[in-house]
């Protein structure tokens, strides 16, 4: 099979040849994102790999097609960058890998959460200037603090148990309450009004979809604590930004700590040192002292990313080969492969 894998980068490719070495596919690895522009890169392959913000609308869909492409391989767990009806609709099979380490995520997440409370990226900064004063780095004890958990599944589960450690008070919102967190671990279900108003830490671990978009928005960030920090792990589109500004500059929010944005792609991924940022909200954010931002890496462990390559492969290997694949997101028929 012909793979044309998008978005690449170094640490992509390595794990991928890795775990190819079983499988023998021929792999191109290509670095621009695919889009409308850059989809006929694909012309003549079986099988498109893509990440988090590669675009597949019904356009580029209809067009991998035409180009012979029949699978689509997603190298992350969330699909909201794919237009799955129209893949269904057009035959073409889409498959992601649900779960490479949650762990990573949940980590990465209070990696934030620590770094922005004792002011660490602050610290390290000065130190290295031989500013040695403390002024400004006040922090919090989180022993005993309420952290609100927005999804309870793989990764905000870890969260739970993570900040339970830490002597936390865990309470949870999701659609499908965990009995087994509750029982065992002690988080308390609560209506989201109710999280909203009683957490001093937030945290964001559900999916983007039609009804989470801009979950977090103006009304949502008043009903939140004063001074509560907002972490965000999930996807950008969950949160309003010019709201999230909003609620920094009237210092209702404490702080924010974010591994996505809104308006990511083209951004997150590139070097883009030697430039100016285009994008005011992103501009903005960064100037804000209790902003700490990471450019959608909460997943960049080297477990995650053999977890990724291993499972993409098996994905295309079992499509290709027509057996069943537990992680399609498509549910119709696919197409034949190509003979
Ligand atoms: P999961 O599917 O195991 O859990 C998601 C939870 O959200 C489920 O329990 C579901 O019931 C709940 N949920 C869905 N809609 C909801 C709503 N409207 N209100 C309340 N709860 C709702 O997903 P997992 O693996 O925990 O991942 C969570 C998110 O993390 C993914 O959707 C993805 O966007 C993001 N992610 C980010 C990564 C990064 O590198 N920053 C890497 C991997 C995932």
């Amino acid at each position: 099979m012909r793979i044309a894998v998008f978005d690449t980068h170094s640490y992509d490719r390595h794990a991928l040849e890795e775990a190819n070495r079983v499988h023998g596919f021929t792999l191109s690895f290509l670095e621009s994102r695919l889009t409308d522009e850059t989809v006929s890169l694909a012309n003549g392959y079986d099988a498109v790999c893509v990440f988090v913000n590669d675009r597949l609308d019904e356009g580029v869909l209809a067009a991998l097609l035409s180009s012979g492409v029949r699978i689509i391989a997603l190298r992350c767990a969330g699909f909201n960058n794919v237009d799955v009806a129209a893949a269904e609709r057009l035959g073409i099979s889409v498959a992601r890998v649900p779960a490479y380490s949650p762990h990573a995520v949940a980590e990465h997440t209070v990696a934030l959460l620590l770094c922005l409370n004792r002011k660490i990226h602050r610290a390290f900064a000065r130190v290295r200037e031989g500013n040695f004063s403390l002024d400004g780095l006040v922090g919090f004890d989180l022993f005993g603090k309420t952290v609100g958990i927005i999804g309870t599944g793989k990764i905000g589960s870890i969260v739970a148990r993570i900040m339970l450690g830490f002597g936390c008070k865990v309470l949870a919102f999701d659609l499908y309450p965990d009995d087994q967190l509750t029982q065992e671990a002690g988080v308390r279900y609560v209506p989201f009004e109710d999280l909203l108003a009683q957490s001093h830490i937030l945290t964001l671990h559900l999916p983007l979809s039609d009804s989470t978009v801009h979950l977090i928005d103006a009304r949502v960030i008043a009903a939140m604590q004063p001074g509560a920090i907002l972490l965000n792990t999930s996807r950008g589109g969950l949160v309003d930004t010019e709201a999230l500004i909003e609620g920094l500059k009237r210092g209702h929010i404490g702080g924010a700590g974010l591994d996505v944005f809104e308006r990511e792609a083209g951004v997150f991924f590139e070097d883009l040192s030697n430039g100016i940022i285009q994008d005011d909200q992103l501009a903005r954010l960064l100037t804000f002292p209790n902003v700490l931002i990471t450019g959608h890496q909460a997943f960049l462990t080297d477990t995650a990313l053999r977890n990724i390559a291993e499972t993409t492969l098996e994905n295309l290997s079992a499509i290709g080969a027509g057996k069943e694949c537990p992680n399609l997101v498509t549910r119709t028929h696919p197409l034949p492969p190509r003979t």
